[in-house]
């Protein structure tokens, strides 16, 4: 079976969030199920993909927007991945540095969508399926069925993949034209509520449509910013496979970017040499707890609560450290910025992201706090997991569906609210729990025992195409 994942993100190649890394990692391991899945993704001028040697394999130009954009599709040549990753360039609208952010931003999905779609039209590629990755590529299905363009692909089966239904694309109807030609009487397929929404139009025409974890598809269909209707309109073709992590990169036993390998035989010392260095580094104790957070500051990840939720917990328990790493909305950075100050020796942050330090405090912290108000999967949590950080949850989402309380015997930290209180009341069961050591290492042993490899859900994903 031939798949063509299509994405804006891609672990190594370019990484904002989880999408970077679900993407990175399932083809992989549907390689090992006998799947020959590779990846397309925008060419963009980053440090990354200058550095790598890559080989052009066609050349082709589109036209959109009144202007004709040539195009170059590049193969990397990346020595450690095992599926083939294709790039494509578009000289002034892609080869830019970041991934999002820009005012044309809009162009640059369709743009990508458009090269991706001609290519496999003039190289007469043929996939069983086109699976796509959120909004920025899920005009495709519709285009594919729709656009005379593209008639030749049309019936191909296409899966799109929700990680994110808060960001949906949408624009407004006189940017119509910016599309390719196609039947006017479907341009239903294209709206939803008065303005064109990728995303909709993607779960109304993809074949099959799923979220990273089933929990959050449940509560789509409840709240989806709007789209909750039509998800459960749609509800027969929609599931939820909850993503995997790459246990083979996500492994403390050989992590290299950690200061010592450990595993659960030698948790303790193991942790303790990489506590040890984040303590040195930001000055904290090495025998008082340390909780951590790690992710973009922003609204979904309750980041806005956590300034008043660490001064409080800071003092409440005196005897804690808390470090954050992440970057997001700037009120919340300069409140985290100016916490430090205030509390010297107990609180630090690390303002911006940081691959390398990320997976140093995974491994040397104590406890992960991941108050989430939306997680559609999470891949801290099940990271933390592997390397015997006790995650402290939000039950939403995939959270609900990878972490079960202690007292459900279970091995993590639950709370229900997003809320300064409840954080704060976690956190104070969290310290309980440091000092009853031997339970607090028999759960350490245990958590990294938990598999969250991807070998499960990457059958469901090939069951997924086989089904269609
Ligand atoms: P989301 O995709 O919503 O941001 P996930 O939990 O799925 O959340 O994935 C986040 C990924 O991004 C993880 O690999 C996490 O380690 C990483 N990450 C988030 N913020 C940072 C940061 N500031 N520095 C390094 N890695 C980060
Ligand atoms: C999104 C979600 C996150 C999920 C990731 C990968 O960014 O916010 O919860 O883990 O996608 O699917």
């Amino acid at each position: 079976m031939k798949t063509l994942h299509t994405s804006f993100e891609c672990y190594p190649v370019a990484k904002v969030g989880g999408l970077a890394d679900v993407v990175g990692s399932l083809p992989n391991y549907q390689g090992d199920l006998g799947t020959n899945s590779i990846v397309i993704m925008p060419y963009y001028d980053n440090a990354f993909v200058k550095k790598k040697k890559s080989k052009e394999i066609f050349n082709g130009e589109i036209n959109f927007n009144d202007t004709n954009y040539h195009y170059t599709i590049l193969q990397l040549q990346l020595s450690k991945q095992l599926f083939d990753t294709y790039l494509v360039r578009i000289e002034s609208l892609l080869d830019r540095e970041q991934v999002y952010g820009y005012e044309d931003e809009l162009n640059r999905y369709l743009g990508f969508q458009l090269a991706v779609l001609d290519w496999i039209l003039k190289e007469g590629h043929s996939f069983d399926v086109i699976h796509c990755h959120d909004h920025h590529t899920s005009l495709i299905p519709f285009f594919i069925n729709n656009c005379y363009d593209y008639n030749k692909l049309k019936g191909t089966p296409t899966v799109l993949t929700i990680h994110n239904a808060q960001y949906q694309g949408h624009f407004s109807h006189d940017k119509l034209d910016l599309l390719p030609s196609f039947n006017f009487e479907n341009v239903g397929l294209l709206d939803w509520y008065g303005s064109i929404n990728p995303l909709a139009s993607g779960i109304k025409c993809a074949s099959k449509v799923n979220t990273v974890s089933p929990s959050y598809m449940e509560e789509l269909k409840e709240n989806a910013n709007g789209l909750e209707g039509l998800l459960r309109s749609e509800s027969e073709k929609c599931t939820g496979i909850l993503n995997g992590i790459d246990t083979k990169f996500w492994n403390p036993e050989t992590d290299k970017m950690l200061a010592k390998n450990y595993k659960s035989a030698n948790v303790v010392s193991g942790k303790k040499a990489n506590k040890k260095e984040l303590c040195d580094r930001y000055g904290f104790d090495l025998n008082v707890p340390l909780f951590s957070f790690i992710g973009r500051l922003v609204g979904e990840k309750s980041a806005d609560l956590l300034p008043e939720a660490i001064r409080e917990a800071l003092s409440n328990y005196k005897e804690i450290s808390v470090f954050i790493l992440g970057s997001g909305h700037k009120e919340i950075e300069d409140e985290l910025n100016a916490l430090k100050d205030e509390f010297q020796g107990s609180f630090n942050a690390h303002i911006g992201y940081d691959e390398k330090l990320s997976h140093l405090v995974y491994a040397g912290s104590d406890f992960l706090l991941m108050p989430s108000r939306v997680e559609p999967c999470g891949l801290n949590q099940m990271y933390s997991l592997r390397y015997g950080t006790i995650p402290i949850v939000r039950r939403t989402g995939g959270l609900k569906d990878t972490v079960i309380d202690i007292g459900d015997g279970g091995f993590g930290i639950c709370h229900d609210q997003a809320s300064v209180w409840d954080i704060n009341y976690s956190i104070g069961r969290a310290v309980e729990l440091y000092k009853d050591t031997k339970t607090f290492r028999r759960i350490q042993k245990q958590i990294m025992k938990i598999d969250h490899s991807w070998t499960k859900s990457a059958q469901e994903y090939i069951d997924l195409y086989k089904s269609i």
